[in-house]
């Protein structure tokens, strides 16, 4: 089976956790566009979904699903969004889409958050996805240095590389960069997030720790839960 059908299956599965009358957080990525699309099929009533980013906005928009902001709806009830990779505990890398620092501040309003993801999400040791990094554009240089220093704390050998499209620098939708730090393997994460955190110019990083309530993950088999 090939890993599209299983996001399109852990996705089909995650929209099934949704009932009428909730506000639902929308996830960013492949994996997530099959979840809005499953939602949308359903036809629930009285959903206000808070998308994370402006291209899971457009296609919750063309499918008809009634949006809604974090302004006017500052708690959610399920947000169901991909990763990147789902390590031990549920944590995980996340940000590949560059939609990370939505995705975070929509994952800390809800109750409840499912990870969906494919079996090759699924590692026992994060790290060997790129780690995102959100960073403001004014000095970015110089943060890129100070995220290496700590990077190196952490026995990462590798700096953080700034990351490029066809177009030049990718741009996140707040307007900032993203940095891509290739740890092969994070040993511990908790303090890699804290010392990360504490860069000014860092907006905000993709290990997503002790926010996922559970992950649904699409296999050749059908689906398993992990919590
Ligand atoms: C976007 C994300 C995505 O959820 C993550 O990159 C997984 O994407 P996909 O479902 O396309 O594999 O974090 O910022």
């Amino acid at each position: 089976m090939s890993a599209d059908t299983q996001k399109r299956l852990a996705g089909e599965a995650a929209a099934l956790r949704v009932e009428s009358g909730m506000i639902v957080g929308l996830g960013t990525g492949s994996t997530a566009a099959w979840f809005v699309k499953a939602l949308a099929a359903r036809g629930l009533s009285g959903l206000r979904c808070v998308p994370t980013s402006e291209a899971t906005a457009e296609l919750a928009r063309e499918l008809g699903l009634p949006l809604s902001t974090l302004e006017d709806t500052p708690r959610i009830d399920l947000t169901v969004d991909g990763a990147d990779e789902v390590g031990p505990g549920l944590a995980l890398i996340k940000g590949g889409g560059a939609a990370l620092l939505r995705e975070k501040l929509v994952w800390e309003a809800s109750s409840r958050c499912i990870v969906i993801a494919d079996k090759a999400k699924v590692v026992p040791v994060l790290g060997k996805f790129a780690l995102p990094i959100e960073v403001v554009a004014f000095g970015h240089k110089t943060t890129a240095n100070r995220i290496a220093d700590v990077l190196s704390d952490h026995e990462i050998a590798m700096p953080a590389r700034v990351r490029t499209a066809e177009r030049g620098l990718v741009r996140t939708d707040g307007g900032n960069l993203i940095y891509d730090a290739s740890c092969q393997a994070i040993h511990n994460p908790i303090r890699l997030a804290d010392d990360l955190k504490l860069i000014t110019g860092v907006v905000e990083h993709g290990l997503f720790l002790d926010l996922a309530d559970e992950a649904i993950i699409g296999t050749d088999d059908g689906v398993e839960l992990l919590t």
